[in-house]
């Protein structure tokens, strides 16, 4: 029944000089301390499975290796925000997350993670390798020590001033509320979260990984050799990560969670997540070829494999720089590409876990795919809508009505019309069975279609190739238009009116709807890696086996037997209703706004509320201390947010008799159009500051709550702007 036409097969033959003999694809290692929303599924998850399904298509050997990053900071702060243990943590979103991943038709060989043995013994084995061979530098340093906790503090342990902003929601990393990036020494009055005190400086000593010394080899690899087949915007970052110079990276921690030093002298150390985690790509291949009877040397050892990293934009440096240096150190191959994707905005605005502004891939799961009228179609139509949105080489948008029109307008109206429209009307001229091709009747029309079956497939392997991945979904749907243009020219159903008077019509209908149904094999094979169960809808349609599907077919145009039987017509895809993208958008704003209200009862974390407990008083301080301050009621009149800073927002605040500018780290918690209209309580006589080159002056009260939400404090009644306030 399949025909491969043989100037196809000599193609392959010549190309196959030159191909890898094996491919090994890595998504980044999602934490297991939440839930992964639809902006991690566009960046690392989805553009690999399309990439995996394709070579595999190809009849190409490939791995395809995913797991969950167990370790880390974030683990044990997820424990303690939920009163449990990082063990228990783990657990929870190791199986949550896997769960999801495969309700979303994500084709991974294995779902591996990093708290297995295997991977300890691994992770340790390749730091004992380079620490044998002299790569790693030992120093010591000075870092916060907490005395009562007996505890180095991880970064994000240490809470402070911003230097930047003022806000005193600033860890030892990142500023919460200006989100500028921070090392803890630059934080003012740092506090330990573990026992409300100040930390002490003490020495420890760490093993780094000396990135400069390798400046040479990651300058002339990266910014020479994969110059020109690499993201721009990922030689972007790694070039200025090696112009801005290269400092040694500390691989050890101290920190009780994580892998342990495998050092007498790294008692109570363990391994930095980020030198662990990416060996979790090995470790999971190891575990694979185990389960498999196979052997996992040759996929981290021979030239001949291809490895291809599939990141969000905040892993580059970690992917490119410093994983790839560990690699060369360790003697193992170097990824041939890795094509990081920038990030997903949700209706307009960050994606945030803290604000709750995100679309979580459960909630798609249980709110689409699970519904009576849900199931695999919902899968497909999530993967078309966040491959057509790609953040490919910019920050890109989910919006719920564009997941309706790429739905609707596309793969319903174009897509799975064509399909449709060939299936009644085969059934409805031609009995159900596919009609015979009259050679003598083939018209420019036919060619024109013939030959835009054979370049669509060239084009889009060339696209996948290159990992244009939106490009080449576009190639797909723009064939099926072609298909219903086709179908449009020849209308069958018009000369079905006169096959009375004419009969040899039928040879007429019978060659269009030949076309129809071949370019209709074909669509099912060249939208497989994409959505692959329409593909498999398709092939179910077409009572053909898998085999179908496999790459070298598309372009043919005799996949399907002259005289044999299909089934009964059955839509590829369900429409998106208003309604339902309303119910979204609602409950999105719900959700935020949810968060905005105290809460009342969920119990504080152990861990905040311990930390809250413990912070010291201030000293007291006399009446004429007090009188310094000058409170006084204010109305904002004005708010907009502050550009490039996520955290603030700029006020105009009516103090009855003068407006005033205040800049107010509130942006995480409150829109700018909705505190319009509120009255706050301003420090009136505070010295202006500038922040990101706007003058504030002022400051506005907020009360924090135990859950990091922060309240106006408002009078219980209106009153005039300016009303002092003592
Ligand atoms: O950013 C993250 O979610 C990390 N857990 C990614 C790790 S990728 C790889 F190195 F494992
Ligand atoms: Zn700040």
């Amino acid at each position: 029944m399949i025909l491969i036409p043989v100037f196809l097969q000599a193609i392959k033959a010549s190309a196959k000089m030159t191909l890898p003999k094996r491919y090994l694809i890595t998504s980044a290692l999602p934490y297991a301390n939440g839930l992964k929303h639809v902006g991690h599924l566009a960046g690392a998850y989805i553009p690999a499975d399309i990439y995996a399904r394709y070579q595999r298509a190809q009849k190409r050997d490939v791995l395809f290796v995913c797991g969950s990053d167990e370790h880390g900071t974030a683990i044990p702060i997820q424990a303690t925000k939920e009163g449990t243990t990082p063990r228990a943590i783990i657990d929870k979103y190791h199986a949550a997350m896997k769960q999801d991943f495969e309700d979303l038709s994500m084709s991974f060989d294995i779902y591996h993670r990093t708290s297995e043995p295997i991977h300890h013994e691994t992770a340790q084995e390749f730091f004992t390798y380079l620490n044998d061979r002299n790569e790693l530098e030992v120093k010591e340093t000075e870092q916060y020590y907490d005395e009562e906790a007996h505890s180095f503090l991880a970064d994000r342990y240490i809470k402070g001033t911003c230097p930047n902003c003022g806000s005193d929601r600033a860890f030892g990393d990142q500023c919460e509320t200006c989100g500028r990036t921070l090392s803890p020494d630059e934080l003012i009055n740092p506090v330990s979260t573990l026992s409300g005190k100040a930390p002490v400086k003490r020495k420890t000593s760490h093993w780094y990984l000396p990135l400069g010394k390798h400046e040479n080899f990651l300058r002339k690899w990266i910014l020479e050799q994969h110059r020109d087949d690499w993201r721009p915007t990922v030689i972007g970052q790694c070039k200025s990560w090696i112009e801005g110079g290269l400092q040694s990276r500390a691989v050890t921690r101290d920190l009780d969670w994580g892998i342990r030093v495998p050092l007498p002298e790294g008692a109570g150390k363990v391994l930095y997540v980020w030198f662990d985690a990416p060996i979790g790509y090995i470790s999971a291949t190891k575990q694979w070829a185990l389960d498999h009877q196979k052997d996992w040397k040759p996929y981290w050892y021979e030239k001949d494999t291809k490895l291809v990293h599939f990141i969000g934009k905040d892993n580059i440096v970690f992917h490119c720089i410093i994983f790839p240096l560990m690699l060369k150190l360790h003697g193992n191959i170097l990824p041939e590409n890795v094509p990081a994707n920038e990030f997903l905005n949700l209706e307009g605005d960050k994606m945030s876990t803290s604000r709750n502004w995100k679309l979580d891939m459960r909630d798609y799961i249980n709110d689409f795919v699970k519904q009576e009228n849900g199931g695999t179609q919902c899968v497909d139509m999530l993967r078309y809508y966040l491959t057509q949105i790609a953040p490919e080489t910019k920050d890109s948008e989910f919006m719920w009505k564009g997941f309706q029109d790429a739905v609707n307008s596309e793969l319903v109206s174009i897509f799975g019309n064509f399909v449709n429209r060939t299936w009644v009307l085969m059934h409805k001229l031609c009995g159900g069975k596919v009609p015979g091709l009259h050679e003598e009747l083939l018209d420019e029309t036919d060619q024109g279609l013939a030959e835009d079956i054979r370049n669509a497939k060239t084009k889009i392997e060339a696209l996948l190739e290159e990992y244009k991945f939106r490009e080449a979904l576009f190639e797909v749907i723009d064939l099926s238009r072609k298909g219903n243009q086709y179908m449009q020219k020849k209308e069958p159903w018009i000369l079905a009116k006169s096959l009375a008077e004419k009969p040899e019509l039928q040879k007429k209908i019978d060659t269009a709807l030949h076309m129809c149904l071949q370019l209709t094999a074909n669509l099912a094979i060249l939208v497989n890696p994409f959505l692959p169960n329409t593909a498999k809808k398709m092939i179910h349609l077409m009572k053909v086996v898998d085999k179908l599907l496999d790459w070298e077919n598309a372009g043919n145009l005799k996949l399907l037997r002259v005289g044999y039987s299909l089934r009964e017509p059955q839509l590829l895809f369900r429409k998106i209703e208003d309604t339902e993208i309303t119910a979204q958008i609602e409950k999105l704003k719900s959700g935020l706004k949810k968060m905005e209200e105290p809460k009342k009862a969920a119990p504080p974390a152990a861990g905040e509320e311990e930390v809250k407990k413990e912070i010291p008083a201030k000293p007291e301080i006399n009446f004429d201390d007090f009188a310094k301050i000058e409170l006084k009621v204010g109305t904002i009149v004005a708010a907009e947010k502050v550009e490039k800073a996520d955290k603030l927002l700029k006020l105009s605040v009516d103090l009855g008799t003068e407006t005033r500018t205040i800049v107010s780290g509130i942006a995480l918690h409150y829109q700018p159009e909705e505190i319009v209209g509120r009255q706050v309580t301003v420090v009136t006589n505070l010295a202006p500051r500038k922040m990101r080159g706007i003058e504030s002056n002022g400051m506005i009260l907020m009360a924090e709550d135990k859950a990091g939400k922060l309240h106006f404090i408002q009078p219980g009644n209106l009153v005039d702007p300016g009303s002092t306030v003592s």
